[in-house]
């Protein structure tokens, strides 16, 4: 076994031990609403996409915003990585709740990613907001035209078209 698999399974049993905690802490069903619901990003993309936020040099103290941040366990993630200027922003209010007794140095908002004020953002993550490809697609549309020159999009769900150029493991870099 190569030591990419050795690693990728240690990742895989992490994401289980996460799970288990997540579903001892707040019991499901998490309710799925029409268009979008709640689904964590899977602990190997998760890391993935934080080397490649290391490959890019961005500081830990970098303004960092999670686009329908859910439980907010990303958040977590980053905070434990080391970042500390957390920004989540959740429409469901009882979803921000728990995001909010979870990372208490992250600041929660209830709000909508589609309109939701990015400027300051030096990296705007965003996973599945809207489980709908289509309407995917056009969010995706909409927060490339919000953003500005150099800022980092994390997007797991869809690749960004135009204005973006790949920097590894889901993350963009604005254009
Ligand atoms: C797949 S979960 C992602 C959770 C978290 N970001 C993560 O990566 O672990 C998508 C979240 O987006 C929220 N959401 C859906 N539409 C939204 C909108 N328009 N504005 C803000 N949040 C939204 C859902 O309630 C859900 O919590």
């Amino acid at each position: 076994m190569s030591l990419a698999d050795t690693h990728m399974q240690t990742e895989y049993a992490l994401e289980r031990v996460i799970r288990r905690l997540e579903e001892a802490w707040c019991p499901p069903p998490v309710p799925e609403v029409d268009a979008y619901g709640y689904r964590p990003l899977p602990l190997p993309v998760l890391l993935a996409g934080i080397d490649a936020l290391r490959e890019q040099s961005i500081d830990p103290g970098a303004q960092f915003v999670d686009l329908g941040c859910g439980l907010g366990r990303t958040l977590l993630c980053m905070w434990a990585f080391g970042y500390s200027k957390l920004r989540g922003v959740e429409i469901m209010p009882q979803f921000a709740a728990i995001a909010s007794g979870l990372v208490p140095v992250a600041d929660i908002q209830i709000g909508d990613a589609d309109t939701a004020d990015v400027s300051d953002a030096q990296v705007i993550y965003s996973y599945r907001p809207f489980k709908d490809t289509g309407l995917a697609e056009v969010y995706t549309k909409n927060l490339i035209d919000r953003t500005k020159r150099g800022q980092l999009l994390w997007v797991p769900q869809v690749q960004p078209a135009g204005l973006c150029e790949h920097v590894g493991g889901y993350v963009y870099r604005r254009t």
